[in-house]
């Protein structure tokens, strides 16, 4: 890792610890930040009814850590649509790191108003709550989705367009309610706008899974691999440790320039489908190529998308450490392993 800023950080919080509250615990990324933070001696609460995350993916991080660092985290299963499971989780918490949502432009196609109720009133309870606790800042989990139809590439913080589906209203939702919080209350808030984060514990099945878990498994599967549209489509795909790096230096940041707005999280790199798929075959070893199966376009998806990661870059340090490339390298075993439980 090359980014001497966020070693420092990570070197700072082996020093000290602070009490972090990762809500969507139990899911792909707030499993992955629980990983790290807890690495870090941190002490962690976490809260997360299972509507997407899964025990096995808290299970799997505990067995990574030694018993002091276990002993170091909290559990409660709550919902954050119930304003008092968020209240109890908030106790005693410096910093929130603000995961839990139902992902997926298709779901909120399908079913905007439990969207809704998850990622907008799940999101004012939790953010309720963490001012009235008085927690230090509020670090939450926004989209890429909230750039919407506007046309100009690398996406860059201050031009957003249309939103193109509930999922997209609701994070942007997410990121006038901090805004007025701030303002009107004056606790600190950094919003994230994470671009295809990929990475272990992406749950690869479902109606709603992401593409390259889907695809990994399919692949390894020998299913048929189904691509939505001609391919083209491009993507800043993000491995997830690039998504804890900025967490945590969004969390931890001392710059009062850098509070109390939203940054692109992605690596400043854009593939199509087709490279992916390419680059997928590829770190498989597979001998034979699937057959790609090419189906309609669909609706509410952005067709090409690509972070601009410079204010992330100034303000926060931030320095996404892995392309799509290397992720990919990095994650494969986990995959060969894991699919197996799926
Ligand atoms: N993965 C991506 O590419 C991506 C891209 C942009 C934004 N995001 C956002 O990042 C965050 C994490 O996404 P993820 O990919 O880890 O998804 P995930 O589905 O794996 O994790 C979300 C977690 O939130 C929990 N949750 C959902 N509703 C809840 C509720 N009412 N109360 C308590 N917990 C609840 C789920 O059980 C799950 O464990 C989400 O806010 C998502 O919208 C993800």
């Amino acid at each position: 890792m090359s980014n001497s800023h966020y070693e420092k950080l990570r070197h700072e919080l082996l020093q000290h610890q602070h009490t972090w509250l990762i809500t969507g615990v139990a899911g792909f990324i707030g499993s992955n930040l629980l990983e790290t933070l807890l690495k870090l001696n941190q002490k962690v609460v976490g809260l997360d009814n299972f509507a997407t995350g899964f025990k096995k993916n808290l299970e799997e991080v505990l067995e990574k850590v030694t018993p002091e660092q276990r002993d170091n985290f909290l559990f409660y299963q709550g919902d954050i649509c119930v304003l008092s499971d968020c209240a109890k989780a908030m106790k005693g918490v410096d910093l929130v790191l603000h995961q839990a949502a139902l992902g997926s432009v298709p779901r909120s196609i399908k079913t905007p108003e439990i969207t809704h109720a998850t990622n907008v009133t799940g999101f004012l309870n939790s953010l309720m709550v963490a001012k009235d606790a008085g927690v230090k800042r509020f670090v939450y989990a926004s989209s890429s989705s909230v750039y919407g139809d506007h046309p100009d590439l690398p996406k860059q913080e201050d031009k957003i367009g249309n939103p193109l589906s509930p999922y997209a209203v609701s994070k942007y939702t997410n990121e006038l309610y901090a805004k007025a919080f701030s303002t009107c209350y004056g606790i600190e808030t950094i919003g994230l706008r994470y671009f295809n984060v990929f990475g272990p514990r992406q749950n690869p099945a479902g109606p709603y899974a992401a593409v390259i878990p889907l695809w990994i498994s399919a692949l390894l599967k020998n299913e048929p691999v189904n691509i939505n549209g001609d391919g083209e489509t491009s993507r800043d795909f993000c491995y997830v440790e690039n998504a804890v790096q900025g967490n945590l230096l969004a969390a931890m940041t001392q710059n009062k320039a850098a509070v109390n707005t939203v940054y692109n999280i992605a690596v400043g790199q854009q593939n199509t489908l087709k490279t992916l798929y390419s680059l997928l075959v590829e770190n498989l070893n597979l001998s034979t190529q699937q057959e790609l199966l090419y189906k309609n376009f669909r609706s509410g998806d952005i067709r090409h998308s690509l972070a601009d990661v410079d204010k992330a870059k100034k303000l926060l340090g931030y320095h996404p450490a892995y392309s799509l490339q290397s992720g990919l390298k990095e994650m494969m075993e986990w995959y060969r392993v894991a699919l197996v439980n799926y």
